[in-house]
């Protein structure tokens, strides 16, 4: 806990230096500031000494909790090692290490691991792989664009954005960016097809299939978010559409890939999302909860037949010529590795399975209030969609900001969440305990009465 003038001069350093990242800086001028400065368990605490349920998992990040002492162990022992080795040219004991075990943990056939520091990086790698390979493998090859999903978010650098599609976020760089296919993400509630829900997830193949089947000679991959688009509003796709995109991608011999930036680590219920469909991608992109949301780390994993393709003499000019100065930083991988004990030892899995199904049947009370026109939820990540009208879906008009009101009205009362347009994310911590589900939908609840009575 600060001093009054101790939080004072924090709170001007902040306004007069620092750069917040997809914020309006005009407003956050003009609004109080949450500083945090300390963590414990699911809960955040600020300056002054308040504690909030960490409704957002510090950005879909943390798995096992704040200050979890088998991680600050592991981090500690590798820091009495070495900090930082780079893996240009030299190996190091954790990179190697956790590799071997991601190698046995992701579906079957990833064998070889890239790392990196952020999911986009991992996803500008899986594309970049994706497009080298069939560069090398394939006589006069065509293969040079990507097939990618309406209302897909794939992270923030050039490539990513490129197959990414929400408007917000695209839309002032598309100058910058390549072109891509885009077949639409069975979004039930508000269908792209205008289908009943029933129909939707065939209707959806149906079109991918027609873009691939004309197109297909010139498509390196297909990036599909597994089971559920998270930023575009936790849009669940219904059971059986990743199969049937992993299914037509073979059949027409184009790579997929599983950006599971947001969805691995068990946020699912699973440990990949993937695994719910016993879908084997061909490329996997993994970030975000792969330290327990500790440290910066990534990777995308390939097969060995991907891997294969970028084998020749040091001149053939076969390798893959990409890296980050922080690949496979040695602290990151220890504490992913750490991540891993924890996920067996406290058998973390059962415990989302569990919590899951306590969360939808609390749910089940939000949706009723007038204003959620859709709640949806897999495993303990979660979207409870806010609608001026609950009978016609009319969305509130976007100037009245009622998702980023309701998420200040929850702060005031200990929880902290964040929407994504009017959709209220909930994606607390694995390791959130049930009687603090119960606190954290209770809590949007009264606010919900209070900002739209
Ligand atoms: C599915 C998916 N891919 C990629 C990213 C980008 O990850 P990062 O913010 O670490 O670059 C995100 C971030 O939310 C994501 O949800």
């Amino acid at each position: 806990m600060k001093s009054i003038k101790e939080r004072t001069r924090l709170l001007e350093l902040d306004k007069k230096h620092l750069w917040h990242p997809f914020t309006q800086e005009q407003e956050w001028h003009n609004e109080p500031v949450l500083m945090i400065e300390r963590a414990r368990g699911n809960y955040l605490i600020d300056t002054e000494g308040k504690s909030y349920l960490d409704g957002v998992s510090s950005l879909w990040v943390t798995v096992h909790g704040h200050g979890k002492k088998e991680l600050n162990d592991a981090i500690r022992a590798q820091l009495n090692k070495v900090a930082h080795t780079t893996l240009l040219g030299l190996s190091s004991v954790p990179s190697a290490a956790l590799a071997a075990r991601l190698a046995g943990i992701t579906p079957k056939g990833l064998t070889r691991v890239f790392y990196s520091d952020s999911g986009s990086t991992a996803v500008e790698i899986a594309l970049k792989v994706s497009f080298q390979y069939w560069d090398q493998v394939k006589e006069k090859n065509k293969k040079k664009k990507f097939i990618a999903f309406t209302g897909a978010y794939h992270g923030d650098t050039v490539g990513a954005m490129s197959v990414g599609e929400i408007s917000g976020f695209v839309k002032k760089f598309q100058p910058l960016l390549f072109k891509a296919f885009r077949a639409p993400y069975p979004y039930c509630y508000r269908c792209p097809l205008d289908r009943t829900p029933k129909g939707c997830s065939m209707a959806c193949l149906g079109e991918f299939e027609s873009i691939l089947k004309k197109h297909s000679e010139s498509i390196a991959a297909c990036i599909i978010e597994p089971l559920v688009q998270g930023a575009a509003g936790m849009i669940t796709a219904p059971r059986g559409f990743l199969w049937g995109v992993r299914r037509l991608t073979k059949k027409y011999n184009v790579h997929l890939i599983c950006d599971e930036v947001a969805t691995g680590f068990g946020r699912t219920g699973k440990m990949f999302a993937s695994e719910h469909e016993n879908v084997r991608p061909d490329i996997m992109c993994l970030a975000k909860g792969i330290t327990g949301g500790y440290l910066p780390l990534a990777v995308t994993l390939f097969t060995e037949e991907i891997y294969n393709a970028f084998l020749g003499a040091a001149t053939s000019k076969k390798a893959f010529l990409h890296g980050h100065t922080y690949t496979g930083n040695p602290l990151a991988c220890a504490a992913a590795l750490a991540s891993l004990d924890i996920f067996k030892d406290e058998k973390v899995l059962e415990g989302v399975v569990q919590k899951a199904a306590l969360l939808r049947t609390l749910l089940r009370t939000l949706k009723k209030s007038a204003h959620v026109g859709d709640v949806r939820q897999r495993g303990l990540m979660a979207g409870v969609e806010l609608v001026a009208d609950k009978k016609t879906k009319k969305p509130f008009a976007p100037a009245l900001r009622t998702g980023h009101r309701v998420c200040m009205d929850t702060r005031q009362y200990g929880l902290i969440i964040r929407p994504l347009g009017d959709t209220i994310v909930l994606m607390p911590p694995l390791s959130i305990t049930e009687s603090e589900l119960r606190e954290m939908v209770d809590i949007i609840g009264a606010s919900l009465n209070r900002v739209l009575p």
